[in-house]
């Protein structure tokens, strides 16, 4: 194993205000008082400040509003602030949003991306003639779904190849190929990791699992997609926080790492589950849940199942999951029905002016 790499103290987070951007900047502002997180973030609609309240005052956590695709301005940040370290999650990250505005996906995933690693490259002055920088990291954060779909059985290695379907992931997918272009061409220092499904607290209510937490909470419609059959391998937020902060400081430059838990569950499997575990904490009669479930039409090109092999993150840099998805399943309601004002703030559109009154104001 590699010794872990303390050497970067001025760390840049792009969509740090995002669902595991934010779980991301909370654990590296706690764990890592000598060093500075910058998180940078447009605060699109799944951008939302309050996910970071918590930390927001700590002296090693500054804010920074910006576009990823406006190539200029990111240059100059990093010009002025000389990052040391950049950990990469900005993107859009909605599969159906990614049908309906494809172009968004291409501006934010691949445009934003080749902008940082254009503005990483020039600040670290990177070239093939020179050796690699020590003490700098460009670490793209990225999806399993760039691997494609699986049938009933295999498993998604880090050998397996590029597969994208929907227009999400072929951006992801894209967003890798250029990090591994600039890697390659310019000897920028970069590491990529591929990761399953995530869920947890700060979730935005349009993915499977936060939407149906709200919609049972309010007795609306669970919207299932074609049979409910489709199999995503979940894995709770913090343990991938866990697995960026690993890769971060150990991955050797140019490596790929697959983070995944190891949980597959159909769609239909987790919806019930969890329409069990709410029928309980709300008081509600046993089975009362499960009569919300509607299946709707399918999303065009739904990908099968997503499975992921992790060994290599397990074997190489000592991560493992910590938590089955039943006990995490139990976490994440137990932090909405605690967390009521966040889910509203959301729902009614509040959070957009969190930024406003405790940024632009102060
Ligand atoms: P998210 O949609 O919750 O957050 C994305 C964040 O990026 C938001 O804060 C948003 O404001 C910001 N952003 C969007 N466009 C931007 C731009 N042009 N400039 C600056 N900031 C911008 O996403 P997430 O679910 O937290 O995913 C984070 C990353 O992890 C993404 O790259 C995603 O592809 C990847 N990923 C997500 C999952 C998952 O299950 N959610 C799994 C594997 C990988
Ligand atoms: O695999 C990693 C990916 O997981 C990430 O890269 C994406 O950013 C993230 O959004 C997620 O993508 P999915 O499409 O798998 O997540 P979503 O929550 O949208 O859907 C999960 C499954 O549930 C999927 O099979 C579609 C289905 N679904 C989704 C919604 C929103 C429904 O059946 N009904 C719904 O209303």
């Amino acid at each position: 194993m590699e010794p872990i790499n303390t050497e970067m103290k001025k760390i840049l987070i792009t969509g740090g205000a995002g669902f595991i951007g934010s779980h991301v900047v909370r654990l590296f502002v706690n764990k890592y008082p000598e060093c500075e997180i910058y998180n940078f973030d447009k605060l699109t609609y799944a951008g939302n400040l309050e996910n970071l309240k918590d930390v927001e005052s700590k002296p090693n956590y500054h804010f920074i509003k910006g576009d990823i695709v406006d190539a200029d301005f990111v240059l100059a940040l990093f010009k002025e602030h000389q990052f040391e370290a950049v950990i990469h999650l900005a993107a859009e990250s909605h599969v159906d949003r990614s049908i309906s505005h494809p172009l968004e996906f291409v501006m934010t995933n691949v445009i934003g991306t080749v902008n940082l690693l254009n503005a990483a490259r020039a600040i670290w002055n990177c070239s093939k003639d020179r050796p690699v920088p020590t003490g700098k990291r460009f670490y793209h954060v990225s999806t399993d779904e760039v691997y494609g779909s699986l049938g009933a059985d295999g498993i998604f290695t880090e050998q397996t190849s590029y597969d994208p379907h929907s227009p999400y992931s072929a951006s992801k997918a894209a967003s890798d190929h250029f990090v591994r272009a600039y890697h390659d061409t310019y000897n920028l220092p970069c590491v990529i990791s591929n990761c399953s499904n995530n869920y947890g607290p700060n979730h935005f209510p349009e993915k499977l699992i936060p939407l149906c937490i709200y919609n049972i909470k309010n007795r609306k419609p669970l919207p299932i997609y074609g049979k409910g059959e489709n199999v995503r391998d979940w894995l709770y937020v913090e343990d991938h926080a866990r697995a960026i902060d690993i890769i971060f400081h150990k991955a050797a430059n140019g490596s790929t790492y697959n983070v995944g838990g190891h949980n597959e569950w159909t769609n239909i499997e987790v919806i019930r589950l969890l329409c069990r575990i709410m029928d309980r904490k709300l008081g509600r009669l046993e089975g009362e849940n499960e009569k919300l479930i509607t299946f709707v039409k399918d999303r065009a090109g739904h990908d099968l199942r997503y499975a992921i092999d992790s060994t290599k993150l397990q074997q190489d840099l000592g991560w493992k999951p910590s938590l089955q998805f039943e006990e995490g399943l139990e976490k994440t309601v137990d932090w909405y029905l605690a967390n009521e004002e966040w889910l509203h703030h959301v729902t009614s559109g509040q959070y957009q002016q969190y930024y406003t009154n405790q940024y632009v104001n102060r």
